[in-house]
């Protein structure tokens, strides 16, 4: 009896270490993804916005109102909340009221990544309300680019080729809607959003749950008058990207409604994914490039398919497959072959991000939204350990 009481605490002994040293190991992690920050931080000159960085050209530095201007306010503010860091607070307020006067901007349909990433976040970590304010005004401004008679929010205003151009990117800007009716009760920002979401996966869904990245609409009839590409490799393929982006969309949009068509568009756009991951996980730039693999991957498809399927996994009867493949997916980008080492990168966590292939821009560069969406999924993933 004695002998199996002493090999019961023995095991209890030995758990508890390993618990330590798997605390240990992931405090060490996080303290180097913090100093690389740090050195991101120190680099960011006080007017401009750090979009992405090469080798070759070094930093691409943005104004405030470039879609992907809210971003390293976002990946501040989350690493903060995931360390408690106060350096990283400083720089996640200092990073955000950059942006001030961005929530007039109607000219622009990325509204949601520019002000939820930054103020929105702000909000949610410190209760202030002037941020909360400017989110509110946000979403005034996105809802004024909604059409009823297309039935979805317009996404680019650049191009006469063009009449109503609706891209799957937009689905993400739909967070900070819902968000705005549960903030103000008022429930317009909130049925605007399903309005786009139901148009979306509709028009842009093909029959295999891959999605099209451009639908151009006719604004007095509401037709579709064209399905194209603007960054994946052509009108039938499938942008690594744009999936990734589709998947995070459908998910929030269940998550906010708990309507059983998203959580279905959601598990089969995640299994077309799936379905697609090469060997380490890491998302090819676009699915259907004949060069695979001989091409490039974009590790911001990769971030934002990890931190999507954390929270799929959380809703899904297929959540066990979904918790392991964005287990695997953010196991392969802390890996040398997609982390940058210490110092190095500019700062930047993730390297090998491709931005617009067609365009010849930003190909296989660190990119401010991968990092945010790296370190969403890494907040995802200590946060359901936490709950184990
Ligand atoms: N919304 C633009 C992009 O994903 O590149």
């Amino acid at each position: 009896m004695q002998k199996q009481v002493l090999f019961f605490l023995f095991l209890i002994f030995l758990i508890s270490c390993q618990n330590t040293n798997k605390e240990n190991s992931n405090q060490v992690f996080l303290n180097s993804v913090s100093d690389q920050l740090k050195v991101f931080a120190e680099n960011i000159p006080d007017e401009k916005v750090p979009r992405s960085f090469d080798q070759e050209s070094g930093y691409q530095m943005v104004g405030k109102n470039d879609w992907t201007s809210g971003f390293p306010a976002g990946t501040f503010w989350n690493l903060y909340e995931i360390t408690g860091d106060d350096y990283l607070k400083e720089a996640a307020i200092k990073n955000t009221l950059k942006l001030e006067g961005i929530q007039f901007n109607s000219g622009t349909h990325d509204l949601g990544f520019m002000v939820y990433c930054s103020y929105g976040n702000a909000y949610r970590l410190t209760g202030n309300t002037d941020y909360k304010d400017v989110v509110i005004q946000a979403s005034e401004t996105l809802i004024t680019r909604f059409n009823p008679v297309v039935g979805s929010i317009k996404s680019w205003d650049w191009s006469d080729k063009w009449q109503f151009p609706v891209i799957v990117d937009n689905m993400m800007n739909l967070e900070m809607l819902f968000w705005a009716t549960k903030e103000t009760g008022d429930s317009k920002f909130k049925d605007i959003a399903i309005a786009h979401a139901n148009t979306t996966l509709k028009n842009h869904y093909r029959d295999d749950m891959s999605s099209v990245h451009v639908v151009d609409y006719d604004t007095i009839t509401g037709d579709v008058l064209l399905k194209q590409t603007h960054q994946g490799l052509n009108d039938d393929s499938s942008w690594g990207r744009g999936q990734a982006w589709g998947l995070y969309g459908f998910t929030l949009c269940f998550r906010e409604t708990e309507y059983p068509k998203y959580l279905d568009a959601a598990e089969r756009i995640a299994d077309y994914i799936i379905s697609n991951l090469p060997a380490d996980y890491v998302s090819y730039w676009d699915f259907s490039d004949p060069a695979i693999p001989e091409t490039f991957r974009d590790a911001s498809a990769a971030a934002i398919t990890a931190s999507a399927l954390f929270e799929l996994s959380q809703y899904s009867q297929k959540g066990k497959k979904y918790l392991e493949i964005a287990n695997k997916i953010t196991d392969s980008l802390s890996s040398e072959k997609y982390r940058a080492k210490q110092g190095e990168n500019g700062g930047f966590i993730l390297m090998h991000s491709v931005g617009n292939k067609p365009g010849n821009s930003e190909i296989d560069v660190a990119m401010n939204y991968a990092d945010y969406y790296y370190v969403e999924a890494l907040k995802r993933k200590f946060e359901l350990l936490n709950k184990e």
